[in-house]
């Protein structure tokens, strides 16, 4: 028997750094994939068309390599009292990795969902999102929030998704940008830095709560961070402006308003950048080259940061015929070329692989 599994990869359209902080993001799901095919193996057999790997894995081996986010599921999901046998698993991916498109969730997501069905388990969707987020925080080693994997389950076509990270409410919001659309671009710096800086910014955020001597930043306002060091103050500046940045931006989309979402994005990068430190010089030249021009309403960093992609709204047709002159201009002063990514919204496993919501228990 042989399963075949693709999960997508993310945008995500505002509320950076807010998932591990108890707040709102607002996500879709991309049209580039990640596609497991999994068969009954005698031993645990990954193979990595990406980076043309074959490799033979003892169950629970951290080789800090790719091949963590399958066997990480795999922990994760023995962990949660599903029996795991031995598979051998190829791996493909449309999806850019570095790029701040959440490549890995979307591999521990059609992994996770490949050897469930597999094994003949079944899985409440929301399960499947903690056994992916467990797997990354506890066995790939990064203390990801819940907004990568939660996408790449729950997502759904020509939609966003408002996601409360304290409740895990969900709202579906329709994705209406008339003669508008996202356009990403990528800045082709890969963001090594991210897992390090990452796991450090969430430190100074329970740092914060320690200090202020709360349970959550969705008890903070701004009255309160004022004692914080200008560092911590600064981190928490851009958790509670990016709050609330995010359900205006639903107001907006709702109400049909694309320059004020645009306005909600270039804000949102300012505050990544200056408060929460996590941008770089590339990225910040494409947002600064696009700031302003006809036809764009705004760009900012998407994802942990550090590199990866920005995501612009801009005019229908704009892009075809000025990123030549932005990529030149890219060229010359950092030595690499952008990318631009068209993508839609698309479904994630839970429409596409028709996951039954039902409730059912691990064997
Ligand atoms: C990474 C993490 C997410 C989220 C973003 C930043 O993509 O995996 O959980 O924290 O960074 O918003």
């Amino acid at each position: 028997m042989t399963i075949k599994i693709k999960a997508p990869g993310r945008v995500n359209i505002i509320g950076e750094h807010t998932d591990y902080n108890d707040g709102f993001v607002l996500p879709f799901a991309i049209d580039r994939y990640v596609e497991v095919e999994v068969s009954p193996f005698k031993k645990f057999v990954l193979t990595s068309k990406l980076y043309n790997q074959t490799v033979e894995v003892e169950k629970n081996e951290r080789r800090r390599s790719w091949t963590d986010y399958v066997m990480g599921v795999v922990w994760a999901l023995e962990q949660a009292g599903y029996r795991v046998e031995p598979f051998e698993m190829q791996i493909e991916s449309t999806l850019p990795t570095g790029a701040g498109l959440s490549s890995s969730a979307a591999l521990e997501v059609a992994a996770a969902v490949a050897i469930v069905k597999l094994m003949g388990h079944r899985i409440e969707p929301k399960d499947l999102v903690q056994i992916c987020v467990k797997a990354e925080r506890e066995f790939v080693g990064v203390r990801c929030g819940v907004m990568d994997q939660f996408t790449a389950v729950f997502a759904k076509k020509d939609h966003a998704i408002l996601l409360d990270t304290m409740t895990m409410d969900y709202e579906y919001v329709p994705l209406n940008l008339n003669n508008h659309e996202f356009v990403l671009i990528d800045s082709n710096v890969k963001h090594e830095l991210a897992s390090s800086e990452y796991n450090k910014r969430r430190m100074e955020c329970e740092t914060i709560l320690k200090t202020l001597k709360k349970r959550s930043f969705r008890d903070l306002t701004e009255k309160d961070i004022a004692s914080l060091d200008p560092t911590l103050r600064k981190r928490a500046k851009h958790v509670l402006s990016e709050n609330e940045r995010v359900l205006k931006m639903v107001s907006a989309l709702k109400d049909n308003r694309p320059m004020l979402a645009g306005c909600y994005l270039y804000e949102s990068h300012a505050s990544l950048r200056d408060l929460y430190e996590v941008s770089c010089d590339e990225v910040d030249f494409i947002v600064g080259y696009l700031k302003g021009r006809a036809g764009i309403l705004g760009a900012r960093i998407v994802g942990g940061g550090f590199g990866g992609s920005v995501l612009a709204l801009v005019r229908k047709g704009f892009i075809d015929f000025n990123f030549e002159d932005l990529d030149r201009e890219y060229r010359k002063l950092f030595g690499r070329s952008i990318k631009v990514l068209r993508v839609s919204s698309s479904d994630g496993v839970l429409f596409s692989h028709l996951i039954s919501p039902g409730s059912e228990s691990a064997t």
